[in-house]
């Protein structure tokens, strides 16, 4: 008879349990094979971090908190995964052309920056997507905006820790910071915020190193400290610096949806809207577009739907960096972080002049909420 699949080993208990890499203490004079608690662990005493007791009581909440973080990000690297390969596989058997949209050449043309004007050498049909295949976008983007919100409170089960208890293993983490979450990066990355990340990929007066994927620089003695901390080289392993290398290449999420936001059906939809057109002065062609849809979401409600979960990503992300930012002003104040940073580095990323540029993934998008009517 086959084996019938167990809950533990379905789930992965197991590994879950010593993911903690903590080994429980056994008390005096118990045996270890005998107390409930006490479990084997991989982890070597002495090895690797951590390297010295005590183990800290509230540690393991910490631990388990930022690795509930992980697994929830990485589901959602999971749906967006899906819907871009997805997308681009259509594109590519189609012979269409997805242009890599970069917003950071708009940084000095402060006057029009809420787009990209682009001439896609080869525009996309609408109608090589299926109902089916935008319907499943819509579900797997709206889960992950949900995803992210859902997992806020997680830092409130973190704040039952006070900022004294976290100062007595803090010192442990070094430069270890939530700021080398490659997962949370990888997410980053695949909604378009490409340019957010350049200086981290090139640190200041870094140089070329064979180990490191192309565009990516390692810091020298000449290297700032703290462009130096807050590199990826500094705070990331190497397989994770490739793969987030491999993701900054690829085609991203908004990407995609400025590939949509030219498809050549809105020359129809233009054409049918000529008047209202008009008065869209100096907009670029997407904003117009995306105004249209705005507008009359009858012209396409899947279309509707799916920049509105664009939207509420780039909301979802933005509300995930000013709580996280909250949180750890509440329990740390303005000492400087573990990774190098510190709420300056975490309040200048949420600075609104810059975020036009690199901290969000559609403005085009945002911008035609101001211009629709
Ligand atoms: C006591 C708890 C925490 C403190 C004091 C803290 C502090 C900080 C600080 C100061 C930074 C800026 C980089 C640095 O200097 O290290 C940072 C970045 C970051 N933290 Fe936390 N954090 C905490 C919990 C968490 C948790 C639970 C997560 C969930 C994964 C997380 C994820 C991140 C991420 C993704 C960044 C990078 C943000 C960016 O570069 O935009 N942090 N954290």
């Amino acid at each position: 008879m086959p084996k019938k699949l167990l809950y533990s080993d379905y789930i992965n208990v197991k590994t879950l349990r010593e993911s903690l890499r903590i080994p429980e203490e056994v008390p005096e004079g118990k045996d270890v094979a005998t107390w409930p608690s006490a479990k084997k662990v991989n982890w070597k005493p002495g090895k690797t971090w951590p390297t010295e007791k005590p183990w800290c009581h509230e540690e393991v909440l910490f631990i388990r908190t930022h690795q509930a973080f992980e697994i929830w990000f990485a589901q959602i690297i999971h749906d967006l995964e899906s819907v871009i390969n997805e997308a681009v596989s259509i594109i590519y058997q189609n012979n269409g052309k997805i242009p890599k949209v970069e917003l950071a050449k708009r940084l000095s043309d402060k006057n029009k920056v809420n787009g990209y004007f682009y001439e896609p050498e080869a525009k996309i049909s609408l109608s090589w997507f299926t109902e089916e295949n935008l319907n499943t976008w819509i579900q797997r983007l709206k889960r992950s905006v949900l995803v992210l919100k859902n997992c806020l409170p997680f830092y409130d089960n973190l704040a039952t820790m006070t900022p004294k208890q976290f100062l007595e293993f803090r010192f442990r983490l070094d430069p270890a910071s939530g700021f080398g979450s490659s997962q949370f990066r990888e997410v980053e990355l695949m909604l378009g915020l490409r340019e957010l990340h350049e200086s981290k990929f090139k640190p200041q007066n870094g140089v070329e190193s064979d180990e490191l994927p192309n565009d990516c620089l390692k810091p020298t003695e000449k290297t700032p400290m703290r462009s130096k901390m807050l590199s990826f080289v500094t705070s990331l392993p190497l397989e994770e610096i490739h793969r987030l290398a491999r993701r900054r290449d690829f085609y991203n999420f908004r990407d995609i949806i400025y590939s949509i936001l030219n498809a050549e059906e809105f020359e129809e939809i233009r054409a049918n809207n000529e008047e209202r057109v008009k008065s869209f002065a100096t907009k670029n062609i997407e904003t117009i577009n995306a105004s249209l849809i705005l507008e009359n979401p009858s012209i396409s409600f899947q279309l509707f739907e799916l920049f509105q979960s664009c939207l509420e990503l780039d909301e979802a992300i933005l509300i995930w960096r000013q709580y996280h930012m909250s949180f750890v002003e509440k329990m740390i104040g303005s000492r400087q972080g573990t990774g190098g940073g510190g709420i300056k580095y975490l309040n200048d990323i949420l600075d609104p002049e810059k975020a036009k540029f690199t901290n969000q993934g559609f403005p085009t998008l945002w911008e035609s909420r101001t211009v629709f009517m």
